[in-house]
C-alpha cells in the first residue's frame, strides 16, 4: 500500500490558491458523514490520520495528504449538504469547493463519495454535474459497503453508471477494508 502523509491544512480561501503546486491533486468530495475522512485513514492504514466523527460536519478545513511514492495529493474536504449547519458555513463550503475546482490548476480528478445505502441524492448529482462542467474527471466511490447488501450495491452501481460518463463506481468499506485495493488502483490510475 502507498503511504499517506499529512502535508498541509488550510483554513481559508486565500490559502488555497497556491497550495501544494508541485504535484497533482485528487479531491475527496461528498456529503457530510459519507466517510471521506474514514477513507483517508483506511487508505493510509492509520487510525488517526484524519479526524472522524459520527456527527456530520466534522471536517472544517482542507487537508492535503501526500501519497508516497506516487507523488500526488489526496485532499480531504469538508462535507456538503449538512442541513443543520449555518448558512454562512454552507456558503463557506460552497466557496471552498468552487475555488478549489476553479483555481487549483493541479486538480487531476474528483473522487465523489456516495453512501451505498442511499438512492442518488440531488446534492450528489449537482456535485457530479459541477465537476464535469469544469472538465474535472469524476471517480465515483460507494462507501459503507459493509452496510448494504450485494443486491443494493449492484442496484446503486447501475444507477450511478448511467449518471457518470466512464465512471462505474467502486464499492469500499473503511470498516472491513473491502475494496481498498480497488480504490487505490482507481486513484493511482487517474
Ligand atoms: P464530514 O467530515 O463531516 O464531512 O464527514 P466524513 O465524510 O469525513 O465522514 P467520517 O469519515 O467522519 O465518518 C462519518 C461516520 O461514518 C463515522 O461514524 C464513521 O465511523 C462512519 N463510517 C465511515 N466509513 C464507514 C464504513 O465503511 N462503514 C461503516 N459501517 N461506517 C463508516
Ligand atoms: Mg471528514
Amino acid at each position: 500500500f502507498p503511504r499517506l502523509v499529512l502535508e498541509e491544512t488550510l483554513y481559508t480561501l486565500g490559502q488555497l490558491k497556491n497550495a501544494a503546486p508541485d504535484f497533482p491533486h485528487i479531491a475527496l468530495a461528498g456529503r457530510s458523514n459519507v466517510g471521506k475522512s474514514s477513507l483517508i485513514n483506511a487508505l493510509g492504514r492509520r487510525k488517526q490520520l484524519a479526524k472522524v466523527s459520527s456527527t456530520p460536519g466534522k471536517t472544517r478545513s482542507v487537508n492535503l495528504y501526500k501519497v508516497e511514492p506516487h507523488g500526488f495529493y489526496l485532499t480531504d474536504l469538508p462535507g456538503y449538504g449538512y442541513a443543520k449547519r449555518s448558512k454562512s458555513e454552507r456558503e463557506l463550503w460552497a466557496d471552498l469547493i468552487e475555488k478549489y475546482l476553479v483555481e487549483c490548476e493541479n486538480l487531476a480528478a474528483m473522487a465523489i463519495l456516495l453512501d451505498c445505502r442511499l438512492e442518488p441524492q440531488e446534492a450528489d448529482k449537482m456535485m457530479v454535474r459541477f465537476a464535469l462542467a469544469h472538465a474535472v474527471p469524476v471517480i465515483p466511490i460507494l462507501t459503507k459497503a459493509d452496510k448494504c447488501t450485494q443486491k443494493e450495491r449492484s442496484e446503486r452501481i447501475n444507477q450511478w453508471t448511467v449518471l457518470i460518463p466512464k465512471g462505474e463506481p467502486v464499492a469500499v468499506s473503511s470498516q472491513t477494508g473491502f475494496g481498498l485495493e480497488a480504490v487505490w488502483k482507481k486513484l493511482i490510475g487517474a
